[in-house]
């Protein structure tokens, strides 16, 4: 008995120590809550009021029709919870458009139910949710979508119903994965193919004589409609980046897009501050790896990273990296002050330069939570020398401090970045880790990992990763030995 009991602590000791804290949510105010609340309401009128049209009016009707609002508005609910879930950052803006979305579904099928497919309906708001908001919350919005039909569901053909469900799906879980918008444009083309061939096969053969499969069988509906889905899919291509802008939705074709090394702002990182481009190159490597070890959002970070110092650009030459052994003007001024100013205005311009060119807020998050609210030790220290009743906030970056997995873990690789390039290469893999581990507990010491969500679990495979990338760069920096006959073996 004391075995069992001894067991099941041990069991729940575990359990707890594997539960990751809740991300805290973004607030929404109380009109947007309103806003949503009132187009959840607009989309179960739509969807059940025609319970209410029946003559003679009983009872039993009555009953349906109210089952059927609290079912919708239920589901709308559930939804709502669901894509929170997928989306603890999920902005009230966000879910207006899901709801939106299925507001514009109800309308549509009532407007157009017996005239246009259920493909054409479901298939492309599905491709605009799992874009911007992931497959899961795409998922539940197409249940919803295809469950509730202000129609009566009778004159829809199953098997169409069917082919719909299966394509929206199809469409949800491929389009959370899509990284460019060429495999859009494949996805677009391919699903409606797919479509037509399996409503040839499954309505083709269909035995009951119902409406639709007469209507299909004379007068090629299902190629016009597979048509029509394909021809709806390319525009919502083409608007995609619309709701991006006005929704603030960050999908992973623009997130690739922004990685481009070409875009001016990383362009000219590279020409005017080639030293800090460089740091940002390895921080990326480091980032990446570790990110992919706690199963991160890569694309966010690489892309993250790729912009986090952006704001060196207003005085390169404020920042060792761009020295290249001229001389330090913080020795010039010598006014440990003015250059913490310095240092703190490379995240206020970066914030500067992002909002210009139109980042979105989850890059921009990155350029002041990865300094958090670190202390500027070598300036702080340099000020207490000639002043001993200096305060110690006027030496740390104003914040705030890392909100994300992702933005800790750029923190803990730009902390660490330096430290690494500098190490001998005859190091042991121990010392690089003891050098990663002092870094990495000094921050969490400082409390800058306090609301990043990393668990401890995580916070050792980060260190680990790290000290993975530290290998890769000590393997390239041992020259190999090359024979006089043989250099190419
Ligand atoms: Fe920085
Ligand atoms: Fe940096």
């Amino acid at each position: 008995m004391q075995n069992i009991t001894t067991t099941l602590k041990r069991i729940f000791y575990l359990w707890k120590r594997g539960q990751v804290p809740v991300k805290k949510p973004i607030k929404i105010s109380r009109i947007d809550n309103l806003i949503i609340f009132l187009i959840c309401i607009i989309i179960s009128i739509i969807s059940s009021y025609k319970f209410l049209l029946l003559s003679p009016l009983d009872g039993s009707d009555i009953r349906s029709w109210f089952y059927t609002f609290n079912e919708v508005l239920i589901s709308c609910g559930i939804l709502i919870l669901v894509s929170k879930k997928e989306n603890p950052t999920i902005t009230s803006r966000q879910i207006i458009l899901i709801v939106s979305l299925l507001l514009g579904v109800q309308v549509t099928k009532i407007i157009f139910a017996s005239t246009i497919s259920p493909l054409s309906i479901i298939v492309p708001p599905a491709l605009i949710i799992s874009q911007g908001m992931g497959t899961i919350t795409a998922l539940a919005w197409v249940s919803i979508a295809s469950i509730t039909w202000p129609e009566s569901i009778s004159i829809l053909n199953n098997n169409l119903l069917f082919i719909s469900l299966t394509c929206a799906c199809i469409v949800s879980v491929l389009g959370g994965r899509i990284r460019s918008r060429a495999q859009l444009l494949q996805l677009s083309i391919l699903v409606p193919f797919g479509a037509f061939l399996s409503q040839s096969i499954l309505l083709g053969n269909d035995s009951s004589s119902s409406i639709y499969k007469e209507a299909f069988a004379l007068n090629g509906k299902i190629f016009s409609d597979s048509l029509l889905l394909a021809i709806i899919m390319l525009f919502t291509i083409l608007f995609i980046p619309i709701f991006e802008s006005v929704f603030g939705l960050l999908t992973k074709a623009r997130l690739l897009e922004l990685a481009d090394k070409e875009k001016p702002l990383i362009r000219r990182l590279s020409l005017e501050a080639p030293g800090t481009f460089e740091h940002t190159l390895l921080i990326c490597g480091l980032a990446e790896e570790a990110t992919r070890m706690i199963e991160g959002d890569i694309d966010l970070i690489k892309t993250g990273a790729l912009y986090h110092d952006v704001g060196k650009l207003h005085a390169p030459k404020w920042f060792i990296e761009n020295q290249e052994g001229s001389k330090n003007p913080h020795d010039e001024i010598d006014d440990p002050f003015k250059s913490a100013e310095v240092l703190q205005a490379h995240v206020d311009e970066g914030l500067k330069y992002a909002r210009k060119n139109r980042l979105p807020i989850p890059i921009i998050n990155f350029i002041p939570e990865h300094q958090g609210t670190l202390k500027m030790g070598y300036f702080f220290h340099k000020a207490k020398e000639k002043n001993l009743n200096i305060s110690e906030n006027d030496f740390r970056y104003k914040g705030p401090i890392p909100q994300s997995k992702e933005t800790a873990i750029l923190m803990l690789a730009d902390g660490c970045e330096a430290a690494l390039r500098a190490m001998n290469i005859n190091a042991s893999d121990n010392e690089a880790l003891d050098v990663i581990s002092k870094i990495v507990n000094s921050r969490q010491k400082d409390g800058q990992l306090d609301n990043s969500n990393l668990s401890k679990g995580e916070i050792f495979l980060i260190k680990l990763s790290f000290l993975n990338v530290w290998k890769r760069i000590r393997h390239r920096r041992i020259q190999y030995p090359t024979s006089k006959n043989n250099t190419f073996s």
